[in-house]
């Protein structure tokens, strides 16, 4: 990780709630956790192992930090491919003390041995590792302390049945309405001591993809804008902030460069679908997984685009955004 990268995340950790009551949105997990936290506590137990799954960017580690804090276990964040042999599953399971929370980001992307391991210890709270080869192999147990497994992922369908099945806690996380994005947007104008107006929290907040991430990221260009202009400034305005978001190529929907190359090729190079993810993805030099986990799951929430079995398609709303003609279409 770059130093860089760091500070962002330095910065990012700052802003995220540490209380569930802190959190905004996703009411009916809150709801749900809040309830299971609360029984968990009461019985002196551990909670129960979690799986959180949704687009990327709408606060799954965030939720993850909180449980591990409500809860009162060390929090213990890893992502998947981190983890690439059994011998560091190994070790960063002998590391639990009793009720530490670990949180294993993308954990569809475990390799599938390492996935083996993981089964008797949520559920038995033991491992079995092998030592030496053939004739003289040795099977060896470890008993671990109890502790909570919170997985998170952006594809709950790429996770195998018996490890989705290990999870007695599986929440999907939905993107956000625009009044919760408000509400964050007015959070991290507090954490950051900066003030935004009403309307312009508003103009962030609708233009944000129904995301956290992007709403947090949007607040923190459209702040460097106002900086850039009046040293002095202290509190973001409407004018500014839709000025701004039209240099950071961010359209009326809140759709970026990256989506607007990809309905642009599907509507003008493949006549508007239906066409195969891969072949799209070439046409604008990107990655599958990237358009199928990062864009595509907002452009089919909003209509943009149909998923069928020929492959994708462009919609009239997308006709119409891109400023085209939608009539005569057949496909
Ligand atoms: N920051 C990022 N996501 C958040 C959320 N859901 N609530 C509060 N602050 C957040």
């Amino acid at each position: 990780m770059e130093k860089n990268d760091v500070l962002l995340e330095e910065f990012d950790r700052s802003l995220r709630p540490k209380r569930l009551v802190d959190y905004i949105g996703q009411d009916q997990i809150k709801e749900n956790l809040n309830v299971f936290i609360s029984s968990a506590l009461k019985r002196s137990e551990t909670l129960d192992h979690v799986l959180l799954y949704g687009p990327p960017g709408l606060g799954k580690t965030t939720l993850a930090g909180i449980i591990a804090n409500e809860m009162g276990g060390k929090f213990h964040s890893m992502t998947a491919p981190s983890i690439d042999r059994i011998g560091d599953l190994v070790a960063i399971l002998s590391n639990l003390e009793a009720g530490d929370i670990l949180f294993i980001d993308e954990i569809h992307r475990l390799p599938r041995v390492v996935e083996e391991v993981l089964y008797s210890a949520m559920e038995d709270f033991v491992v079995d590792i092998m030592i030496g080869k053939d004739a003289t192999a040795n099977s060896i147990r470890i008993d671990l302390p109890p502790f909570t497994l919170i997985g998170a992922t952006t594809r709950c369908g790429d996770l195998s049945a018996p490890l989705r099945d290990r999870f007695g806690i599986v929440h999907q996380l939905n993107y956000y309405q625009t009044s919760e994005l408000k509400e964050i947007v007015n959070r991290t104008s507090r954490v950051f001591d900066f003030q935004i107006d009403e309307q312009a929290a508003w103009e962030i907040a609708r233009r944000s993809r129904g995301t956290p991430r992007v709403a947090n990221r949007l607040f923190r260009r459209v702040r460097d804008f106002a900086q850039f202009e009046d040293e002095f400034c202290q509190v973001i305005a409407y004018e500014l902030t839709k000025s701004s978001l039209v240099k950071l190529d961010i359209d009326e929907e809140g759709l970026n460069e990256t989506d607007h190359r990809y309905l642009r090729s599907l509507v003008e190079r493949f006549k508007g679908g239906p066409v195969g993810l891969g072949a799209l993805a070439s046409s604008i030099s990107e990655d599958v997984t990237t358009l199928e986990d990062v864009y595509e799951p907002y452009l089919l929430q909003e209509g943009f685009i149909l998923r069928t079995s020929r492959g994708r398609v462009a919609t009239e709303k997308t006709y119409r955004h891109l400023g085209l003609g939608y009539e005569g279409r057949l496909f």
